[in-house]
């Protein structure tokens, strides 16, 4: 007999989180049902679920609780947040709202868990979904990337609309959960280190998300030519690609060499 089919079943309860009408719900539909519904049904307190997949020549069975987003179900989901081991964190990537509220949303299952060292036992998947509609995305891969690097969450880019990155997504997740299992529920965090400051990404945000050259270097419109190269001179430093190695300071240097050319050629 083959000595994986051995290995013990086991249980795990994941759970979604996110604001309302990221996509939590859809997602999971993906997954489990290999299906989309483009129309809103906002679930009503929580959706549950169970399903059996296997990981790591184990099975696993599935206790999937599908929160509400909206606010006003706090009162019903805040019971859900105990012995939960996965967690989805969703955000809409045409909604920035929906991004700037994950800390709360970590915040929330904090407060709610019990003893706030059970956050440890967590594998946390940032899920940016509705990478589809392109032109209207607003939170970058950059931003989401660092915002999960920072935490030492996993990040997925997801779409439940077109089917991408989630079957990715949940064998990491189910990965991830049975690899924690068999270390006595501890959870590695992935690159806790990022390698580079706060500094640097928001100097790489702020060239890439400015709206005009002065704001990409930082100045007031009509400063002097000392001014424009010394605000160069400081984002170089910042952002040479041959020191850098945060995602998309190689981009962020060009905007910068462009800009500065820019605003010397007006004066
Ligand atoms: P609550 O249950 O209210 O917290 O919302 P939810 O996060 O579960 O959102 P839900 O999955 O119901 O999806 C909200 C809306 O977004 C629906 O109209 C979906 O069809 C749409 N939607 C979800 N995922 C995607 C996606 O990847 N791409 C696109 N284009 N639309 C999506
Ligand atoms: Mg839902």
């Amino acid at each position: 007999m083959d000595k994986n089919r051995l290995k013990k079943t086991i249980r795990v309860k994941v759970i979604s989180m996110g604001n309302a009408e990221t996509g939590k719900s859809c997602i999971i539909k993906r997954y489990c049902e290999k299906r989309f519904v483009s129309k809103y049904l906002s679930t009503i307190g929580i959706d549950y679920g169970v399903t059996k997949v296997h990981a790591k020549d184990r099975e696993v069975k599935v206790n999937i609780f599908d929160m509400a987003g909206h606010p006003i179900f706090y009162e019903v989901r805040n019971e859900f947040y105990k012995d939960t081991q996965g967690a989805l964190l969703v955000y809409d990537v045409t909604n920035r709202a929906s991004f700037e509220a994950l800390d709360s949303w970590i915040a929330e299952m904090k407060r709610e868990i019990g003893d706030p060292s059970d956050m440890e036992r967590v594998v946390f998947c940032v899920c940016a979904n509705k990478v589809d509609k392109t032109s209207q995305r607003v939170v970058d891969d950059f931003e989401g990337h660092a915002w999960a690097n920072s935490n030492g969450f996993h990040y997925f880019e997801t779409s439940a609309a077109s089917g991408n990155g989630i079957n990715e997504l949940f064998e990491k997740l189910f990965e991830g959960l049975v690899t924690a299992y068999e270390n006595g529920g501890k959870v590695e965090r992935i690159n806790t280190t990022l390698g580079y400051t706060k500094e640097q990404i928001d100097a790489i945000q702020r060239l890439k998300n400015s709206t005009d050259d002065w704001k990409r270097l930082g100045l007031l419109p009509g400063a002097s030519k000392d001014e424009i190269n010394k605000a160069y001179r400081k984002y170089a430093v910042l952002l040479h690609p041959d020191k850098n190695i945060a995602p998309g300071s190689e981009e962020a240097f060009k905007i910068l060499v462009s800009a500065r050319t820019a605003l010397l050629k007006n004066r």
